[in-house]
C-alpha cells in the first residue's frame, strides 16, 4: 500500500533554488537540521522558504524498503553531516569499525570502543536499522584465527568471535553480513556449475561447511537479527551462477539465510540492469530477501567492489555536466528496479556519505556531493518514488 506524499517539491524549482544558492546541506541553518526537518505542505510555483528543504530519502520511500548510509560514526564527522545521516536515512551500517581486525585484533583483544560510540550513537539518534558489517571475512581478519590450522580450534575460534561480536549487540542489530565475499572473482562456465569458494583461510583450515557454521553460531548468538550472504558482482555472470549454487547448498543445510546483499559497487560506464533485475527475482525464487548494501556509482576511474580500487585521497577533478546526468540516469534506472522488486528488498544502503565520505573519493558516487549538497542524482532517485506513487503525475 502506498501514501501519497504531499512533501515532495518540484525537482527543477528546488534545484534552481539549490544551484542558484550555492546552499550546502551541510551549512549551519540549511535544511536538514532537526528544526527545519517539516516539509512543504505542497509544491509551490516559484521558490519560497519551504523549497529549501529537499526531500528525505527514508520518507519518499517510506513504503518501499530502509534507505541506509555507511559509515563509522559519530568519528570525524561534522556536526552537519551527522544531522545529513539522521535526517536522510533510517539505516547505518558501520563502514569498518566491526570488521575482525578492527574489533578483535588478537585473540584475547577486543575493541569496543569505536563499535560502542557507534551503537551509542545510532541509539541515541534514534537510526531504527542498524545492519552490522561483517563477521566473516577474508580481509581485515587477524592471521591469528587459523594460526596451527586446526579444524577444530579455528571453529570455536569463529564462534567465540561471532558469539563476542553479535552476542553483545543482540536485540540492537537488526541484521548482520554473516559472511562477506566468499566467492572467486574469477569465474567462466566452468566454475559457474561450482561454489568457486575464494582461496581463504576459513576455506583451507574449515572447509566449505565455514558458511553453514558461521550462520548457526550467528543465530545462537542473536536469534531475533537477520543473516545475510553479502557480496560484489553476484549479480551477473558465473559469479551469480555461483551463488545460487552456494545459497542453494546453505539452505539445504539448514543455514539460517535470511537474505543476500548486493552490494552494488557500480559505474556509469557499465551496469548489468538485466541481470540485476533477473538477479533479485533468482534470489527471491530462494525464499530469501535481498539487501542492495554498499551501493554508489563512480563516474570516473575504476569500479567494483575488488579490493585496492580506492580513490585516495588525490587531486580531485570535478565532475562535469554531462558525468552527472548519467549518473543521474544510472541512479534512476537502478532505483526503477528496486522499486519494482519492493517486496524482496528490505534497504538500500549507500557506501558512504556523500562525496567526501567515501572509499571511492574522487570519483564522485553518491547522492550528496562533498558539501552535503543534493546532485542531480538525488533528484533522480527521488523522482523514482515519485513516479512509483503517483505514476501519471509523474509522466505529464
Ligand atoms: O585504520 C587505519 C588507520 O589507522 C591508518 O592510519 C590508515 C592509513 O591508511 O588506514 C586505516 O585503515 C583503513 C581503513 O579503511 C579505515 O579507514 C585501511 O587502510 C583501508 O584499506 C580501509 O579501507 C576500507 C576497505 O573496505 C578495506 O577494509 C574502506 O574504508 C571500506 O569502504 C571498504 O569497504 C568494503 C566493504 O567492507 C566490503 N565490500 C567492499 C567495500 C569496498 O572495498
Amino acid at each position: 500500500m502506498h501514501e501519497t506524499p504531499d512533501f515532495l517539491p518540484r525537482r527543477r524549482d528546488a534545484l534552481a533554488f539549490l544551484l542558484a544558492s550555492g546552499a550546502s546541506l551541510c551549512s549551519p541553518g540549511f535544511g536538514f537540521g532537526a528544526e527545519q526537518s517539516a516539509r512543504p505542505a505542497a509544491a509551490p510555483s516559484k521558490p519560497a522558504a519551504a523549497d529549501r528543504t529537499a526531500p528525505l530519502l527514508k520518507d519518499v520511500f517510506k513504503s518501499h524498503f530502509a534507505v541506509g548510509m555507511a559509515g563509522d560514526v559519530p568519528g570525524n564527522y561534522s556536526e552537519r553531516e551527522l544531522a545529513l545521516v539522521r535526517e536522510q536515512f533510517n539505516a547505518v551500517t558501520p563502514e569498518n569499525c566491526m570488521k575482525p581486525s578492527l574489533v578483535h585484533p588478537s585473540e584475547n583483544q577486543w575493541r569496543f570502543e569505536r563499535t560502542d560510540a557507534f551503537m551509542n550513537w545510532c541509539v541515541e539518534n534514534k537510526i531504527a536499522f542498524i545492519h552490522g558489517h561483517t563477521l566473516l571475512w577474508h580481509h581485515q581478519t587477524g592471521d591469528w584465527f587459523f594460526q596451527g590450522d586446526d579444524k577444530a580450534v579455528v571453529i570455536q575460534r569463529m564462534k567465540s568471535h561471532i558469539d563476542g561480536l553479535a552476542g553483545r549487540y543482540k536485540g540492537k542489530i537488526r541484521s548482520w553480513d554473516v559472511v562477506n565475499e566468499a566467492i572467486d572473482d574469477r569465474g567462466d562456465a566452468r566454475t559457474a556449475e561450482t561454489e568457486n569458494l575464494r582461496k581463504t583461510g576459513w576455506l583451507r583450515t574449515v572447509g566449505p561447511e565455514f558458511l553453514t557454521l558461521a550462520f548457526q553460531f550467528a543465530r545462537q548468538a542473536d536469534p531475533a537479527a537477520q543473516l545475510y550472504y553479502n557480496d560484489y558482482g553476484i549479480e551477473a555472470g558465473p559469479k551469480h551462477a555461483s551463488s545460487m549454487v552456494l545459497l542453494r547448498r546453505l539452505l539445504k543445510e539448514k543455514a539460517p539465510v535470511y537474505g543476500v546483499g548486493i552490494q552494488g559497487h557500480w559505474s556509469t560506464r557499465g551496469i548489468p540492469y538485466d541481470a540485476l533485475d533477473r538477479s533479485i527475482a533468482d534470489y527471491a525464487s530462494l525464499g530469501l530477501k535481498v539487501a542492495i548494501s554498499e551501493l554508489d556509482v563512480t563516474i570516473a576511474g575504476a569500479s567494483g567492489g575488488q579490493l585496492g580500487g580506492a580513490g585516495g585521497r588525490r587531486e580531485v577533478r570535478p565532475p562535469t555536466a554531462e558525468e552527472l546526468q548519467a549518473q543521474a540516469d544510472a541512479y534512476a534506472k537502478l532505483f526503477a528496479i528496486f522499486v519494482k522488486h519492493k517486496d524482496v528488498i528490505d534497504r538500500i544502503t549507500f557506501w558512504g556519505l556523500n562525496d567526501r565520505r567515501t572509499w571511492r573519493y574522487g570519483q564522485h558516487p553518491l547522492l550528496f556531493d562533498a558539501e552535503c549538497r543534493p546532485k542531480s542524482a538525488f533528484w533522480a532517485v527521488v523522482e523514482q518514488a515519485n513516479r512509483s506513487i503517483r505514476p501519471a503525475a509523474a509522466s505529464r
